[in-house]
């Protein structure tokens, strides 16, 4: 199952423009974003700390644990740091500039 590839659709809200990504089932969301050059703002580089790499799942799923950073009403909402989550299959995530 971890070597299951799937594809992450990257919605830019900015630029209104998808770019996909190939993933594998289980890899770490920013690594992701990274390798696409998706602009992910990550001040911590990914340890969890600033809260500022969200990302809204608009379609999909992703292993994601709640953060102190996503409000209960923003989880429910799809929010989830891309740094604390992982690839499940195919998505498609709201960035924000
Ligand atoms: S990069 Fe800082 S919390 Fe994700």
């Amino acid at each position: 199952m971890q070597d299951e590839s799937c594809l992450i659709t990257f919605r830019l809200e900015e630029d209104e423009e998808d770019v996909r990504v190939a993933a594998r089932v289980g890899e770490n969301l920013l690594a992701v974003a990274r390798r696409g050059r998706i602009p992910v703002f990550a001040p911590c580089d990914g340890n969890g700390s600033c809260g500022k790499c969200r990302v809204r799942i608009l379609n999909g799923k992703l292993r994601a644990s709640k953060s102190f950073y996503i409000a209960d009403v923003e989880y429910d909402a799809g929010w989830r740091l891309a740094c604390m989550a992982h690839v499940m299959g195919d998505a498609t995530l709201l960035v924000r500039d």
